[in-house]
Order: structure tokens, then sequence, then C-alpha cells
């Protein structure tokens, strides 16, 4: 499928942001899936910021060897301020210029892909955007890379919490990650049995919560679990309020930075294997300014834009069955 007028000679791979498990999967299927179309690779350390200072290094197939089950990613990743500027941008793209990079597969986030985007416009360099990030928050793809992972993390915490609330008679109020979005809280709190979710689309109120803790109360549930995404308020505060407010024994639980490592699951590395090897293709069908997307379980192509123009809506139903299946 290789468009030979397209074809980048030299692609660069850079994973930036925050790191999500799936990252070194999607490095391993762009790194073999362009050296399998007749590039050469090379991988840049520290996302942008590796660019900047130059810190790139060739890679083979060997290189992406035995990481496809490995957490975290193999070539570090950074969130760089200086790559924010235009001077800063031509200073990276002076050195990717200096070695012959002609495309580039930018894995991370919606704000990777703005760096991504005007890299393109400002010096024309071919780029494909994989979304790679716990927090399942980028418009036009049903998934991202680590969301599955991190919420099996979460969903295990939670058993493992349960297990303590069920033999004390205590309320857990719970923090998962997503401090813009409430995807991780909204699928944790329906596998975990949660009584309520708070994420920040739609702030709840401690009151209703307190009720609905009482109303099971009077049936004799005595223990509860509350989950709170970090962009809804803290766990501790919420904690302190239930209490305050019903009497109850409550404890709290920041789960943090466990949800963003760790084995990546299968579906995690699945989808990282399908995405970064279509970033390959795409790169090499002539394609750029773009990201690849799974919709309805196809890969599809979006402009890198699409991320940032659009808002991914979290599904409002599964409030309504937290709530429904908590009676
Ligand atoms: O990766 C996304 C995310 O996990 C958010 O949910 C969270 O708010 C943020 O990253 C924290 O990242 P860091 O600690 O790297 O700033």
């Amino acid at each position: 499928m290789a468009d030979e007028k397209a074809a980048p000679r030299h692609v660069g791979v850079l994973t930036s942001g925050g790191d999500a498990p799936g990252m070194n999967a999607a490095v391993r299927a762009a790194v073999r899936g362009c050296i399998g179309l007749g590039a050469a690779v090379s991988g840049i350390r520290r996302g942008y910021q590796g660019m900047i200072e130059n810190d790139l290094f060739p890679m083979q197939l060997s290189s992406v060897g035995g990481i496809i089950n490995r957490g975290g990613t193999i070539l570090g990743t950074a969130r760089s301020q200086e790559f924010m500027s235009k001077e800063g941008r031509a200073k990276a793209a002076a050195n990717l210029a200096a070695c012959g990079i002609g495309g580039l597969v930018v894995i991370g986030g919606d704000g990777s892909y703005r760096g991504a985007h005007a890299l393109h416009k400002e010096h024309g360099i071919r780029v494909l955007g994989v979304p790679g990030t716990i927090d399942n928050d980028i418009a036009g793809t049903d998934y991202t890379i680590g969301f599955d992972t991190a919420i099996n993390t979460a969903q295990e915490a939670i058993d493992k919490i349960r297990d303590t609330a069920e033999s004390h008679d205590r309320v857990f109020v719970i923090e998962v990650m997503g401090r813009h979005a409430g995807f991780i809280a909204l699928d944790s709190a329906v596998a975990g049995g949660a009584e309520a979710v708070l994420i920040p689309e739609r702030k709840g109120d401690v009151e209703s919560i307190c009720k609905k803790i009482e109303a099971g109360r009077k049936r004799g549930k005595i223990s509860a679990i509350v989950i709170v995404a970090e962009g809804a308020g803290s766990a501790l505060e919420i904690g302190y309020l239930l209490s305050k407010m019903i009497g109850v024994e409550t404890r709290t639980a920041v789960i943090g930075h466990l949800q963003r490592g760790g084995r990546p699951t299968a579906l995690d590395r699945v989808l990282a294997s399908k995405m970064g090897f279509a970033a390959a293709q795409g790169l090499f069908a002539g394609l750029s300014d773009k990201m690849v997307c799974i919709e309805n379980g196809k890969i599809v192509y979006r402009p890198l834009s699409h991320a940032w123009k659009h808002k991914k809506e979290a599904d409002m139903e599964l409030l309504s069955l937290v709530d429904a299946l908590s009676i």
C-alpha cells in the first residue's frame, strides 16, 4: 500500500504527555510497521523535550522486543513547555531535518496532538497521532490506549476495599483518576458495584449520596462505596462531609498513579498494536495531520484537530445504571 512519493524514508516515534499502559505495545507496532514498510526508525526520548534536545536513537526490530507486556513507555515521556513556543518547535524541527526524519508517530493525548499539528503546519513534517491516555477522553475514538488497564486496576482496588468495608460496616470514598473527565469513574463504579459516583461532567451533590446511603442502611445495607473522579472533588473532603452529615464511619482511598502503571490488559495490547500499525500504514499512504481512531471496532483516520474541536461525551446513562443497580 506504500505510496512511493509520500513514503517517508525515516520516521521518528515518540510518546508524550501522561504515560498509559499499552504505549509500549503501540511503540512496538509503529516501529515494526515502519521498518516492515522500508523506513529507518528513530526513537525520540521524553517526547517533544527530547526532540528539542536532540535525544534521538536508532531503533531496529529488536529494539522493541519483549516490551508488549510492559507498562510505562520505554521512550520516556514529558510535557514540554519549550515546545509550546514557535522557537522551541523550530529547534525540534531542525533536529529532525538534520537526521532526515520526514514522518512522525506521536503517541499521546490531545495536548500531544496540538504539538504534532503545529509541527505539520509550520514545518511540513508528516505526523500521525495515536491516542494513548488512561482517561479515554479523546473525541473521535471510542477507546484510547491504557483505559482498559486503568479501569481494571481501579476495579481490583475497589474489590479489595469492598472486602474491608463490609467487614467493618464502613463507607468508603474512593478517588480515581480523571482530572477533566469521568470515563474511568463511571466504568469502575459500574464494574465495582458502587453505590454512587461523582464525575466532573455532572457534579452530583453529597446530600443525595447521603440519602442513598441512609436508605440502604434502613434496609440493613451498612457498607457503601462511593467513587469520585479527581476532577469532581477530593475523596477526603467528601468522606469528611459524609461522616458529618450521616454520622457513618467513613474512610477514603486515593488510587492515584497506580492506574497509570502495570501490565497492559490484552484489550489494550490489541488496541495499541492495531493503532500503532495503522499509524505506520497511514504515514506510508501519504496521510498527515491525522489521528488513528477506533470506531465500532474499525480503524479510521480523523484530523488531529478533531481532538480539541470536539468534546467526547461521557455516557450519562451509566450514572443512572450505578444508581439503579445499587438499591
Ligand atoms: O494521564 C491522565 C491523567 O492520569 C489524569 O487523569 C490526571 O489528572 C493526570 O494524568 C495526572 O498526571 P500527572 O501526575 O502526570 O500530572
